[in-house]
């Protein structure tokens, strides 16, 4: 009994270390928890895989360290392949439409190439440690969760035990799935609806925007050229100007003005400044039913923080692969070998070129 209590005053004071005084709003949450999908747990590598967290975290810390921009690309390479038929890493495959090995895939659907490698070589690091254990799609979940708290965001522990789909996402679906930046807050909703997310849910998402980049003036031309869109605020319209002389140009643009590289919630101060960079941001503040959730987001972050949270836990179960439905990938980019037999004859051709080479030197 006392030692019970001795451990919970124990964890208490590891939570509170953790959390830091600033952030304690974040954990006192009166928000329930999204229930957690059939076949996830919050434990589900305790045994098996002890330290697949602070393996993933410390990897990442190094990561942003050297450059904070590789959080963003992290976050949004989870969004994207949650949004397109689940989250089953279907994105990381070569010849997905999202995966910029694809030549085909339009800019806009453009994800940093180096989230890719980050996500591969999280995976050798965990196949170390633990053996093919881990899934490459709760990898990217877990990088997401770190960019967001590395970034300066809440920390959060997330369900995990999703396994890695057999197909790529085709360039339709991916177009389907993914709505344009030119949407208006009507057809936000309507699509996020499709996958069983709420205007709360989108109004909360969103605020991802908080940090990461515009990587060509395409996403937002129609803002400025041929004339400015009347929501927009004067001053960053002339100086968005300057960045995309024409509404064609590739050049880069900060999502969030005042805090770039900060997960905090100043992108929805930026909207009630009517300098959101987009018409999927901006039109948050201009629609009247997400109009207040966009100012109860900028007047209190810690309000902001625990819907993301909800949200992002949410959003992270969509159509997940469990049990033993689709497989656990040794290489994040590309399916396992189709069978067990042609798995094992190539095992078999290593072996033999192997004897071959041993056969050959033994002549000598
Ligand atoms: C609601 C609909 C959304 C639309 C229309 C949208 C659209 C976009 C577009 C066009 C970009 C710029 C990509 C580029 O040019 O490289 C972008 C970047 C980004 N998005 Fe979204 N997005 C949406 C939702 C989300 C969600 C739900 C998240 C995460 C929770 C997210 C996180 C990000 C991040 C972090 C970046 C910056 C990426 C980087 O710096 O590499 N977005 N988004
Ligand atoms: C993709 O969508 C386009 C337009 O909606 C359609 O014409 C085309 O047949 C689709 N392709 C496939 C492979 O489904
Ligand atoms: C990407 O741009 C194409 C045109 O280049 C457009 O048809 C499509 O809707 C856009 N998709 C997204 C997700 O932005
Ligand atoms: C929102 O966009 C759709 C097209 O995607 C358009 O039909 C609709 O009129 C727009 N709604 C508003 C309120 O602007
Ligand atoms: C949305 O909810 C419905 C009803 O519960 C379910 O049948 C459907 O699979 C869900 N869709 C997604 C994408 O989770
Ligand atoms: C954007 O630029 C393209 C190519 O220069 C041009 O064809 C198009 O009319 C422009 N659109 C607007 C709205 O200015
Ligand atoms: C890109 O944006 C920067 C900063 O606004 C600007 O100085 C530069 O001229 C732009 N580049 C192009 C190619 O327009
Ligand atoms: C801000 O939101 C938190 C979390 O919901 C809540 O506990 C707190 O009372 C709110 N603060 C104010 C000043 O409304
Ligand atoms: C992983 O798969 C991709 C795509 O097939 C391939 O290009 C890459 O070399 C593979 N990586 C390793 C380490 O085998």
């Amino acid at each position: 009994m006392a030692s019970s209590s001795f451990l919970q005053m124990m964890m208490l004071i590891v939570f509170v270390t953790a959390f830091g005084t600033t952030k304690l709003g974040v954990v006192v949450d009166a928000q329930p928890s999204p229930p957690i999908a059939r076949g996830l747990s919050l434990t589900f590598y305790n045994s098996n895989c002890p330290n697949l967290e602070t393996i993933v975290r410390n990897r990442l810390r190094t990561v942003f360290n050297n450059d904070i921009a590789q959080a963003a690309g992290l976050l949004r390479l989870h969004f994207h392949d949650c949004f397109v038929q689940g989250c089953d890493g279907s994105v990381l495959l070569d010849g997905s439409a999202s995966n910029p090995s694809e030549k085909s895939a339009p800019p806009n659907l453009s994800l940093k190439a180096e989230a890719f490698r980050i996500i591969n070589d999280l995976r050798a690091r965990v196949q170390n440690a633990c053996g093919r254990i881990v899934s490459c799609s709760d990898i990217t979940a877990l990088a997401a969760r770190d960019a967001v708290f590395l970034s300066g965001g809440p920390d959060y522990k997330i369900p995990l035990g999703r396994r890695d789909g057999l197909t790529f996402a085709t360039r339709n679906a991916t177009l389907r799935n993914l709505p344009p930046p030119t949407s208006n807050t009507s057809a936000l909703i309507d699509s996020l609806a499709t996958l069983n997310l709420t205007t709360i849910d989108l109004v909360a998402l969103s605020g991802g925007h908080t940090i990461g980049i515009s990587s060509s003036c395409v996403s937002f031309g129609r803002r400025l050229y041929p004339t400015r869109d009347p929501t927009m605020d004067q001053t960053f319209f002339r100086n968005l100007r300057l960045t995309c002389p024409a509404n064609n140009t590739v050049n880069t643009t900060v999502l969030d003005i005042r805090t770039p590289n900060v997960f905090d919630n100043k992108y929805y101060v930026d909207l009630m400044n009517r300098q959101g960079l987009f018409t999927s941001d901006q039109d948050l503040y201009t629609d009247s039913r997400t109009r207040p959730i966009v100012t109860s987001y900028a007047i209190n972050q810690s309000l902001f923080f625990e819907r993301f949270v909800f949200s992002m836990i949410k959003m992270g179960q969509l159509s997940v692969l469990t049990g033993s439905q689709g497989e656990i990938r040794a290489n994040c980019s590309a399916r396992n070998p189709t069978t067990t037999s042609s798995y094992l004859s190539s095992v078999a051709d290593d072996n033999e070129e192997q004897q071959f080479v041993e056969g050959e030197s033994a002549t000598f």
